[in-house]
C-alpha cells in the first residue's frame, strides 16, 4: 500500500488495544503461571473478546468490555484445560496494566507538540481504558479518551466513529485513525475519516469496505506522515 503524506489533519485518533497497548504482555506477564501455553492463551482471549463483542453487537445483547474480555479469557482457560486459582484475577488485573509497545510515548509526545489533537476511541470500558492510560504515565497526551460505552455498541458500528467527530468538534475527514487492528481500520475509512493502518503484525489486506489511506508497520513513522502543521 501507497502511503503518501497527510495534510489537513487535526486531530489523531487511536484504537486502545493492539495498537497503543500490547494486548499480549498479560499473558506474557503471566508466564510462570501458563509456562508455554501463554501464547496461545493469549492468542485465543483476543480472538473471543473481539468475536464476543461482534456476536453482542448484531444480536443487540450488548455487555460492557470488561464482562466481556472476562468470559473471553474463560473460554481460552476451558478450551485449553487450564484451571488454577486465582489465575483469572491475576490475568484481568494484568490486563489493567497492559505495557506501551516500544515507540508509543515517543511518538505522541512529538505528535502532541505539534498541536494537534490527540485521542483514544475504543471498546474498553471508560475505568479500563483510565487505568492502562495511567499506568503507562499517558494521561497529559490525550485531550479525549472515548469508550463505546457513550453510544452502547461495539467497533465497527459507525455510531463509535461518529462519536470521535462528536466529542473532539472535528469533521470526520480532518481526523486521522490509527488502528492495528484491520478490521477497526477498514471500518473507520468506510465511515469517512482518513485512516492510517498500523501492520504490526504483517496480516494480509482485508476484503471488506473500504482500504485505508495509508500502511505503516509501526506508530514512529506517523509524525513524518502528517508533515503540515494544522489549519
Ligand atoms: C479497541 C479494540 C478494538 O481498543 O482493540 O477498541
Amino acid at each position: 500500500m501507497n502511503t503518501k503524506p497527510l495534510l489537513e489533519v487535526d486531530a489523531c485518533v487511536f484504537d486502545a488495544y493492539g495498537t497503543l497497548f500490547d494486548f499480549n504482555s498479560a499473558a506474557s506477564a503471566a508466564r510462570s503461571e501458563l509456562g508455554e501455553d501463554w501464547q496461545r492463551v493469549s492468542d485465543l482471549w483476543r480472538q473471543k473478546q473481539l468475536q464476543y463483542t461482534w456476536l453482542r453487537g448484531l444480536a443487540g445483547h450488548h455487555a460492557d468490555f470488561w464482562q466481556v474480555t472476562g468470559e473471553a479469557l474463560d473460554f481460552a482457560l476451558a478450551t485449553l484445560n487450564i484451571e488454577r486459582a486465582g489465575l483469572r484475577e491475576r490475568l484481568m488485573d494484568l490486563y489493567l496494566k497492559l505495557a506501551t509497545y516500544a515507540e508509543v510515548p515517543e511518538t505522541l509526545r512529538r505528535l502532541k507538540a505539534t498541536g494537534r489533537k490527540l485521542a483514544i476511541l475504543s471498546n474498553g470500558t471508560p475505568a479500563m481504558l483510565e487505568a492502562v492510560v495511567n499506568c503507562a504515565g499517558l494521561q497529559q497526551m490525550f485531550d479525549a479518551v472515548l469508550s463505546v460505552e457513550e453510544v452502547g455498541v461495539y467497533k465497527p458500528h459507525p455510531a463509535v466513529y461518529g462519536l470521535a467527530c462528536t466529542r473532539l468538534e472535528i469533521e470526520r475527514s480532518r481526523i486521522c485513525f490509527l488502528s492495528s487492528n484491520a478490521w477497526d481500520a477498514y471500518s473507520a475509512k468506510a465511515f469517512g475519516m482518513r485512516v492510517v493502518w498500523c501492520n504490526r503484525y504483517g496480516q494480509a489486506p482485508e476484503r471488506i469496505p473500504a482500504t485505508p489511506d495509508g500502511e505503516i508497520s509501526e506508530l514512529s513513522v506517523l509524525p513524518n506522515l502528517l508533515a503540515s502543521v494544522p489549519g
